[in-house]
């Protein structure tokens, strides 16, 4: 099939890389020009393992083509994805100027019949939104569908999770569009769910609002486990074991951050609230959510007696392993309070490091994890990063004021960090 995907964000460039990869003729579009020169050198603008290799081999290939022309891609295309960024405004609601602009100019290059499909993740009513656009342009509705095509892909396993769907939402007004998509992904073979379109703008924000309640409960019930001495990862193992609930989302952390869990709950209370339901279960989550970091930096602050004139050490700073993305990482919320508290900051991730650093220049950087722990009053592990997870303990805490470690992603085991020397906490045990 011939596609265009706008926009070669995250989801929109794994997108168009994979419908290459599955033979399509697809034309990616940016109106960053140097995004686009780079994109057509084969190097991507994201960090995220396998895109590069398979952005090559799209190119070499021919299926893939990159453009900075809407005009082009909307032409030569039976499907036109719009996957550009929707960032939370002020008042929580996804900013939906780029989907607006890209529609607008969709629209002046309808010539046969085409199918619109909404990738980004947008409120409920935002097809129709896009639809009006278009026939505000004086397209006849004959000339198109406009369809919901949620995307459910994980920063760090985006390919995987493109090629291996748990299912494919599907949203249109008339049946007939939502048959293209499906034809478009028959050979993914996972179960479509084909709906209306306001059906499938909802399964995004309820799906990623529900996995960020499994965390925030988890994270809850690591408070109590805190109080009790029971021990989180034993309580997580017991509850997710029943299938009804399932152990997935369930490690017990710092909290959820990223892109889309922050901005897709906020989204989903505001949704509510404009349709005149008060989500207040999901305030909660929210709100538990921020609690989180807290009260495990205070347990730090606690400690070592104040953060004035102390020096604390990050291991990780992205928002989860295997991305360089740092939208809402708690490494943030930690930098912010620890400085504002008189207390200094080193810091290794060797994938986010530049993304952290232009924010804040002036902290420490070090390029080997081992190189943290000097004159360090303690080391707290933000990012699951593999990396860290074989170190030698020993070696981590040579040379720190305090052999202090507060494990904020519960990856070391008790036994191994009291072996070595370290005063070990971590979240939801004692
Ligand atoms: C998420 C959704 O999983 C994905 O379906 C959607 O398309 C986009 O949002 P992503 O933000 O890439 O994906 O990361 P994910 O792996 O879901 O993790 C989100 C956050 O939750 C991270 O901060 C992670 O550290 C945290 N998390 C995840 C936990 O704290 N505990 C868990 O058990 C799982």
């Amino acid at each position: 099939m011939k596609v265009a995907v706008i926009g070669t964000g995250y989801v929109g460039l794994v997108t168009g890389v994979v419908l290459a990869q599955l033979g399509n003729d697809v034309i990616c579009v940016d109106k960053d020009q140097e995004k686009v020169e780079k994109l057509k050198q084969g190097i991507p603008p994201i960090y995220e393992p396998g895109i590069e290799e398979m952005l090559k081999q799209g190119l070499k290939d021919g299926f893939l083509k990159i453009s900075n022309s809407i005009q082009e891609a909307t032409e030569a295309s039976e499907v036109v994805f719009i996957a550009v960024g929707t960032p939370p405004a002020e008042d929580g609601t996804p900013d939906l100027t780029a989907v607006r602009a890209v529609a607008n100019e969709i629209a002046k290059h309808i010539k046969k019949y085409t199918v619109i499909v909404n990738k980004s993740t947008v409120p409920v009513g935002s097809g129709d939104m896009v639809e009006n656009i278009i026939l505000s342009h004086g397209v006849d509705s004959s000339l198109f569908d406009v369809v919901s095509n949620p995307e459910f892909l994980r920063e760090g396993s985006a390919i995987h999770d493109t090629l291996h769907p748990d299912r494919i939402v599907i949203g249109a007004k008339r049946r007939d569009a939502a048959v293209r998509l499906v034809e478009l992904y028959a050979t993914l073979q996972a179960p479509m769910i084909v709906t209306d379109l306001n059906s499938a703008e909802l399964i995004k924000y309820g799906a990623n609002s529900f996995l960020a309640m499994k965390i925030s409960f988890i994270n809850a019930m690591s408070r109590v486990c805190e109080l009790c001495s029971a021990n989180v990862a034993d309580v997580a193992a017991g509850i997710g074991s029943d299938k009804r609930i399932g152990n997935q989302f369930l490690n017990a952390g710092l909290g959820w951050g990223g892109s889309c869990f922050p901005k897709d709950v906020q989204g989903m209370v505001k949704v509510s609230e404009d349709l005149g339901y008060d989500f207040g279960l999901l305030k909660e989550v929210i709100q538990i959510n921020e609690d989180q970091t807290h009260h495990f930096l205070g347990r730090l602050e606690k400690r070592l007696g104040g953060f004035a004139g102390k020096k604390i050490a990050l291991m990780g700073l992205a928002f989860k392993a295997n991305t360089d993305d740092i939208r809402d990482a708690k490494s943030l919320v930690i930098i912010g309070e620890v400085l504002a508290k008189g207390g200094s900051i080193v810091a290794y991730d060797m994938v986010a490091e530049e993304n952290v650093r232009q924010q804040y220049p002036n902290i420490e950087y070090v390029s080997n994890v081992y190189e943290l722990s000097k004159d360090a009053d303690a080391l707290i592990v933000v990012t699951e990063w593999n990396e860290f997870k074989q170190l030698d303990l020993e070696r981590l805490g040579q040379g720190m004021k305090q052999k202090v470690l507060f494990d904020g992603r519960r990856i070391y085991d008790r036994a191994k960090a009291e072996r070595a020397g370290f005063e070990f906490f971590t979240i939801g045990s004692v």
